[in-house]
């Protein structure tokens, strides 16, 4: 059973341009192979399913000439110069002046002089200094104005006090390209204050997999919304083309970003592989694209991504061939953090490859020098073409000129008070109170009266930060406090203020506890309203192995039966970056609202929840659902091109007052069954560890410790240590050294027992990547544990010792060998774990079980 509503916003599912993307997209058997760019450009491209688009704005000789001009005065190292891109906190304006840098950024989390407090002046401070020195031509040289990029990806999120807008799938729900346009001229205004000139937005992926840690940086999963939304909040952020404030001083250059394929790849792992027909990453992950270049985009970020086994920074087909020719653009494209890297043949400080194939600038955090140097010698050398340095320079000084940065005009820069400011602010609340979904209302429990007794509960209720999401403050949006929020709103806050002086009374508690004189009328709550979601996260930190809410610990649906057993009707406010699983959650709520992650006006929930004193609706729901809701735990790919489309809720969905809920009061619970009865992989550690899988470390004596950052040791002696390190992408292995002062284990653990006596009756293998860089001279075991009375240990000194050191290598081993041991599945509680007695380095990558590998597990067990 599904529920749909029409969508009566004029945003067809489907728009001519995308003509064809109501077909069933047919999935690709060609896959071409590892030979790189040149393969598919060979064979599998055919340019014919791209549209033929004219550049946006047209050449104006003006601009050339003085490209020209400045080209014919630049050297060598100056030209190279511009295709770098450190981040401030490992460059200075020396730097900038001594290598001639095109480009600084500061990257997630990242602020002047490494001040979270920075002010928006001494942003300002900060970008002046850089911008002199880029124009001091003390030492000779040319004048060439530094262009700084920042993610301004939900408002100017990295800079203290500044408005944070819902992030983009909240705003999908609104389906109003006008507000997003508001948006992006809101937020321009913001940076501009800062003297920043650039920012890395809109994130134009369309979502196939709402695993993808991403997927709240996405606008919908409907091609046609991102799209009208793309157009709209390029035209917001740099000003209409052809008007007089174009790229004006109150604009910014926006990116659209990642092209391409971002959004689908396969199984949502972020930086993975996109796997789909040519034809449908030109009708659905181009999109975006199609909206922001004829509004006249000026750069496109390269994605991690691959496609078909190729890495998009070194792809000629798709960066030159189809973008900057056959889609007109004329822009710049900028790689992604260090994404070069993955080039076959390149490095981090060596990438050849990627400028031949049409990147136009590296985005190399910290180890730019180097990279400067052999960039430098390759373009000496012809390695890299002078017709193509040329072409990234000219590129790139072309948005320069248009941008006006020569003539350093920054009517804004400075003027603090613009930051976080009362419209702006009233802009972001208009934004939450469009971004709501209602998805159900049992008895028209709400709108709620503001003249009532509200218990407000749950972690998300008082909560800026996780209201807020990743790309707030920091990086991942966590390790932030209250302070780090000034002059925003909590969603108890609007509460709050909506029933004050209406008559009611608005009580917190997070527990969802209350007593006989917590309201002053000395009565029982008229209503529980309970904010709940998920915690913040960024990029692949985020990506989850399966849709389940709370897989681990279902603690929010226990307070959510704790407070209906008292027979306080509930309404649930739930946060989230993603639609997500939540069947169980849902029986016990009377009324749900999809909330996403509304960001630091608050009181917008309080705006449509509550009446007025007189009980009139102040806010409709407008709302409705930019990605289709799963009914099925394993529903992770779900859109309405394919013909099994069968969601809780469709894609457009979203009630309205007085409409009647439809949705059952006993959806099912049962979050074990697959689409075609088949296993999944059981994921533990992949990239990280995954729910409800923890790493941890273990030895005698010492208190364990959970592995959450980057980096952990236990014992003052540090005895065993793990650190994140890149294996294919960043930071997706783990590096284990013990010291061997004591025997000791690393595991991953779950607080509750699992379940997985399915994988052993199908035949799986524990199978993972590891590195042997030191060989073990003591045993050495791996570790399967069923509760305190139970584990099983298995040798594997000899088997490591066979590894050939410092290489990756598979290595997988039936779980049949672990039950020969003593392990019971039906209630693991630690995975895996490796327990060593010496000293020994090594690294681990992939660590899951896979169903049916146990026949070819290199170590194999009878039973
Ligand atoms: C930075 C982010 C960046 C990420 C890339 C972080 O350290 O702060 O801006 O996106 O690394 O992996
Ligand atoms: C992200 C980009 C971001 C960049 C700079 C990368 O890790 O993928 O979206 O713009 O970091 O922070």
């Amino acid at each position: 059973m599904s529920f749909s509503r029409q969508m009566g916003t004029g945003l067809l599912l489907c728009s001519a341009i995308l003509a064809g993307c109501g077909e069933r997209a047919a999935t690709s058997d060609a896959k071409p192979d590892a030979s790189g760019a040149a393969q598919v450009e060979a064979a599998g491209g055919d340019i014919s399913v791209w549209p033929k688009l004219e550049p946006a704005l047209p050449k104006d000789p003006a601009v050339e000439a003085r490209i020209d001009e400045l080209m014919a005065q630049m050297s060598l190292e100056e030209k190279v110069g511009q295709l770098i891109q450190p981040e401030i906190k490992y460059v200075t304006p020396e730097d900038v002046k001594k290598y001639h840098l095109g480009s600084i950024l500061n990257g997630g989390g990242s602020y002047p002089h490494n001040n979270k407090l920075a002010s928006p002046q001494e942003w300002h401070a900060l970008s002046e200094a850089f911008y002199e020195a880029s124009m001091d031509t003390s030492d000779g040289g040319t004048a060439i104005p530094i262009i700084w990029g920042s993610d301004a990806v939900h408002g100017h999120n990295n800079v203290m006090g500044a408005t944070l807008f819902p992030h983009n799938i909240g705003l999908g729900a609104a389906r109003d390209p006008d507000l997003i346009r508001r948006i992006g001229e809101a937020t321009a205004r913001e940076v501009a204050v800062t003297g920043i000139d650039w920012t890395f937005s809109p994130t134009v992926a369309v979502v196939r997999d709402d695993r993808w840690g991403r997927t709240y940086e996405s606008y919908s999963e409907d091609p046609a919304v991102v799209k009208a939304y793309a157009e709209a909040m390029v035209k917001g952020t740099q000003g209409e083309k052809g008007s007089e404030n174009f790229l004006g001083g109150e604009k910014l250059v926006a990116t659209a970003k990642h092209w391409i394929g971002d959004g689908g790849t396969q199984r949502g792992i972020d930086r993975g592989d996109n796997q789909v027909p040519e034809k449908e990453l030109a009708e659905v992950h181009a999109a975006g694209y199609y909206g922001a270049l004829p509004a006249g985009v000026q750069a496109v970020m390269a994605s991690f991504n691959s496609w078909n086994g190729d890495r998009l920074h070194g792809h000629k087909y798709l960066l030159t061939d189809v973008l900057k020719e056959r889609l007109g653009f004329d822009g710049f494209v900028v790689g992604d953090w260090n994404g070069h890297k993955f080039v076959p043949g390149c490095t981090v400080d060596s990438c050849a490859a990627a400028i031949n194939a049409g990147l136009d600038m590296f985005m190399v955090p910290s180890d730019w020098k180097e990279l400067y140097k052999n960039t430098l010698a390759q373009a000496q050398s012809g390695e890299i073409r002078a017709e193509r340095l040329d072409d990234a320079v000219r590129r790139i000084l072309r948005v320069k000129v248009r941008a006006g940065l020569f003539e350093h005009d920054r009517p804004l820069a400075g003027k603090k008070d613009i930051v976080g400011n009362d419209e702006h602010r009233a802009l972001a609340r208009e934004a939450v109170r469009k971004s709501l979904v209602l998805l159900k209302n049992n008895d028209q429990l709400l709108p709620l009266k503001p003249t009532q007794n509200i218990l407000v509960a749950g972690d998300g209720a008082d909560n800026l930060a996780k209201q807020s999401g990743g790309w707030t403050i920091t990086w991942q949006g966590t390790g932030t406090t209250r302070e780090d929020f000034p002059g925003a709103t909590s969603i108890f806050e609007g509460i709050e203020e909506a029933v004050k002086g209406a008559g009611g009374e608005a009580v917190l508690s997070e527990q969802g506890e209350f007593a006989a004189d917590s309201f002053a009328n000395g009565e029982k709550p008229d209503v529980a309203i309970v904010v709940f979601g998920e915690n913040p996260y960024a990029e692949w930190h985020g990506d989850l192995s399966s849709l389940e809410y709370q897989v681990a610990t279902k603690a929010d649906l226990a307070l959510l039966k704790k407070l209906k057993s008292q027979g306080i009707p509930v309404v649930s406010v739930f946060l989230s970056g993603r639609v997500l699983w939540v069947n169980k959650e849902m029986n016990a709520s009377d009324a749900f609202v999809a909330a996403w992650l509304p960001g630091s006006e608050g009181a917008g929930v309080a705006d449509v929840l509550f009446t007025d004193a007189e009980g009139n609706v102040r806010h409709e729901f407008t709302g409705t659902l930019p990605f289709s809701w799963p009914e099925q735990v394993h529903q992770a790919v779900l859109n309405p091109y394919h013909q099994d489309y069968e969601p809780l809720f469709e894609l457009g969905y979203g009630l309205q007052y007085g409409e009647e809920s439809l949705v059952s009061n006993e959806l099912t619970e049962d979050g074990q069954t697959y689409a075609d009865g088949a296993l999944e992989d059981a994921w533990m550690l992949v990239s990280r560890p995954r729910s409800p899988w923890q790493l941890q470390i273990t030895e005698a004596g010492q208190a364990p410790v959970t592995v959450a950052g980057n980096r952990a040791a236990s014992g003052d002696d540090e005895n065993i240590t793990v650190a994140s390190i890149d294996m294919e992408s960043q930071e997706d292995a783990r590096r284990i050294q013990w010291k061997g002062l004591r025997p000791g284990s690393v595991m991953l653990a779950a607080e509750q027992p699992q379940d997985l006596s399915r994988y052993l009756k199908e035949g799986a293998a524990l199978t993972l990547d590891i590195r042997v860089d030191s060989k073990p001279e003591q045993p050495v075991n791996a570790v399967i544990a069923c509760g305190e009375d139970c584990t099983a240990e298995l040798p594997l000194q000899n088997a490591l010792q066979a590894l050939q050191p410092g290489e990756w290598q598979k290595l997988s081993i039936d779980l049949q060998c672990f039950v020969d041991k003593g392990a019971d599945f039906s209630r693991v509680s630690n995975a895996m774990a490796l327990r060593s007695e010496g000293a020994l380095d090594l690294a681990v990558a992939n660590i899951k079980y896979v169903p049916k590998a146990a026949e070819d597990a290199e170590i194999r067990c009878q039973g």
